[in-house]
């Protein structure tokens, strides 16, 4: 393995939208929300070499929607990998963002596949149209499984919903409800790295050999209290990103950077 340090920023849930929010829950000023994450990343040196979302780019998933994200994030000059959440929209992703999206693949799915610097990462695209859950039908897994066959000792898979439990059960039964126990079988021949979205709150698990990291969102906060079973609700907290930072040795640091 060839490595150099790579810095990779994970953004995930922006629910950017122009005319109406899908949710009513992304308030009117997230478009300069994610205009000071944007001034922050440029603000980096060295700069990241790659942004990943983690999906929920848009609220709703018009044309509008993406090419406003297009246009909020042109500024940066790294390249943009993201696969999709419950409230993108495949087709208006795919039409406005297909040509500039790093590694996206052609199909029916918006799965990608990126390598750099001797780091594998791989877009899995969870959702299921016209749900809030998340699956990982066959079809999907096996790209997956083809794909680890080539993939480097490092690996990121990239995925909306998380394959991982929360603690949290109403947000366990929002998050992959098909494909698990699959899942876990391929993955588990070495340790991966799994960057989530979706529960919209910071959080990271060791799950089995692998690493999980859930990215908090811009829009809005849930606060998920650990063990409890009740309902999250929105809470007024300071948003911060996660930004992995893959070492020469092949060990990985994340360093949190708040946004205020
Ligand atoms: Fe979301």
């Amino acid at each position: 393995m060839s490595m150099t340090l790579m810095l990779i920023a994970h953004l995930s849930d922006l629910h950017l939208y122009t005319e109406r929010s899908e949710t009513g829950q992304a308030p009117p000023d997230i478009r300069y929300i994610v205009e000071q994450i944007v001034s922050d990343l440029l603000s980096l040196e060295p700069r990241p070499d790659l942004v990943v979302i983690s999906g929920d780019l848009a609220d709703g998933g018009t044309d509008d929607d993406y090419q406003l994200i297009r246009q909020l994030l042109t500024p940066l000059p790294m390249p943009i990998m993201a696969v999709p959440g419950n409230h993108d929209r495949r087709e208006a992703m795919r039409r406005v963002l297909g040509g500039w999206l790093v590694g996206l693949q052609e199909g029916k799915f918006l799965h990608s596949r990126v390598n750099i610097n001797g780091v594998t990462l791989l877009g899995l695209d969870s959702v299921i149209v016209g749900k809030p859950q998340g699956a990982l039908c066959r079809e999907r897994l096996n790209w997956l499984e083809g794909e680890l066959r080539k993939a480097q000792p490092l690996t990121f898979l990239v995925m909306h919903h998380p394959p991982f439990m929360t603690g949290n059960p109403h947000w366990d039964a929002y998050s992959l409800i098909e494909g698990r126990e699959r899942f876990r079988q391929i993955i588990d021949a070495s340790p991966k790295r799994i960057l989530c979205g979706h529960i919209h709150q910071p959080l990271h698990t060791q799950w089995g050999p692998h690493y999980g990291a859930i990215a908090g969102s811009p829009a809005f906060q849930y606060n998920l209290v650990p063990g409890s079973a009740a309902t999250p609700i929105e809470h007024n907290v300071s948003y911060c990103y996660p930004l992995h930072c893959c070492q020469p040795d092949g060990s990985v640091l994340v360093h949190l950077r708040h946004i205020t």
